[in-house]
């Protein structure tokens, strides 16, 4: 019997695909409904193995569309919400801000704003889950604590201020109408089914091709790495045992200086494609930097790991192994993402064409 049913925004994406997989499986008492405007970052082929599962449906549509997003929530009145739809991609909100603030924070206030509309007078029971980044708190330096749920926002990209926007929209949501919310903030993730404009499956796919690795600077910017499946477990953590109102940081305690993680990069994928010892690393090439690069993020998880339980379950080496073995198992995926292709799956899978 189904108990809830749960909107997922952004769920053709990579860490929403990850998500709905493990809801899906893990809770068939649930209906899962995926909303995704399928742009370029949307692939439904990374959901595949649960089409046709009877509590999963997908929909297509803009959150940017008030009229559409209102008239979804009246139809379906879902219990609650895990939002991840956004614009996700640093260099790209550089080339064009604008689809940044009406996906991201428009469409997130399009969202509240349904939300609120089908929950006034009823919110027990009701949730609207924010997924966020690390990258609203800005940039550290490498003595700096690590980013903890209390340090101030201070965004320095036109992606990291539309999230932020968003973050601050969603607990004045909480505050102001007593919209039951939760946002959690986590670092990078790396694993299967990211878009190779990331640094990883960029960096894999050039390798394999022989082609230039465009280091940003120096290469001495550090990120905390967290495996793609332990985001998905603290989201469904964060779901089913967090506090209204509250924010918890989510993070792998990982951090990796850019060179030295590529540097490792290229060693692993010498030996997986037999290659000799030194020849991928020779296809880095330091490039100019991305404007206003922030330096490092690092994330003190103690909120979640203290109050739900929650920690990281898979190692970095085992991960990384497991990323880079995906993207070279799966030539077809990628060659279907670099060419295009994908993007046809939808036309020929749900409207016959
Ligand atoms: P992604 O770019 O891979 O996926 C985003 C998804 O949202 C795509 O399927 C896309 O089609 C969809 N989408 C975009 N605009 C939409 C719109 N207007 N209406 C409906 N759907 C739309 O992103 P991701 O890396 O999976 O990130 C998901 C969420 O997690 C984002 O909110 C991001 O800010 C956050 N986050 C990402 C990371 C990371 O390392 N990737 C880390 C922390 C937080
Ligand atoms: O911290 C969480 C964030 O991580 C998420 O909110 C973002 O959605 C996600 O894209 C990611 O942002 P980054 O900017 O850190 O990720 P990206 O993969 O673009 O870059 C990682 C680092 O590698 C960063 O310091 C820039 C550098 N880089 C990236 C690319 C694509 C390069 O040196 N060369 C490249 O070609």
């Amino acid at each position: 019997m189904i108990t809830r049913k749960i909107l997922i925004t952004g769920g053709a994406g990579f860490i929403g695909s990850h998500l709905i997989h493990l809801f899906v499986k893990k809770y068939p008492q649930y209906h899962i409904v995926n909303l995704d405007k399928l742009t370029y970052a949307g692939n439904l082929e990374n959901l595949k193995e649960i089409e046709g599962k009877p509590n999963y449906d997908f929909i297509k549509g803009d959150i940017q569309d008030e009229a559409f997003v209102q008239q979804l929530f009246k139809e379906h009145n879902f219990d609650a919400v895990i939002h991840l739809a956004a614009e996700s991609h640093v260099d790209r909100s550089i080339a064009n801000p604008h689809e940044f603030i009406f996906t991201n924070i428009v469409g997130t206030v399009n969202l509240l704003n349904a939300a609120r509309a089908i929950w006034e007078g009823n919110m027990e029971d009701r949730l609207f889950y924010h997924v966020s980044t690390d990258e609203v708190y800005g940039s550290l330096e490498m003595e700096d604590e690590p980013f903890k749920e209390t340090t101030a926002y201070d965004p320095r990209s036109p992606y990291s201020a539309s999230k932020a926007g968003s973050d601050h929209l969603v607990r004045a949501y909480f505050h102001t109408f007593g919209l039951p919310i939760v946002v959690s903030n986590c670092s990078n993730n790396y694993g299967p089914y990211q878009f190779p404009e990331k640094l990883l499956p960029l960096f894999i796919n050039n390798i394999k091709n022989s082609r230039p690795l465009p280091v940003y600077g120096k290469g001495e910017n550090v990120r905390d790495w967290l495996y793609v499946e332990d985001h998905a477990t603290a989201i469904d953590m964060i779901f089913h045992k967090g506090t209204l109102g509250e924010t918890y940081n989510v993070g792998g305690n990982n951090e990796w200086q850019n060179i030295k993680l590529i540097r490792k990069l290229c060693e692993i994928m010498d030996r997986k494609l037999g290659r000799e010892e030194g020849a991928s690393a020779q296809l880095i090439t330091f490039v100019k930097d991305r404007a206003g690069h922030d330096l490092r993020y690092a994330i003190d998880a103690s909120k979640i790991r203290n109050e739900l339980g929650w920690e990281p379950s898979i190692k970095f080496d085992e991960g990384f192994e497991r990323t880079v073995d995906w993207y070279l198992e799966n030539e077809e995926w990628l060659k279907r993402v670099t060419t295009g292709d994908y993007q046809k799956y939808y036309e020929q899978q749900y409207l016959n064409r």
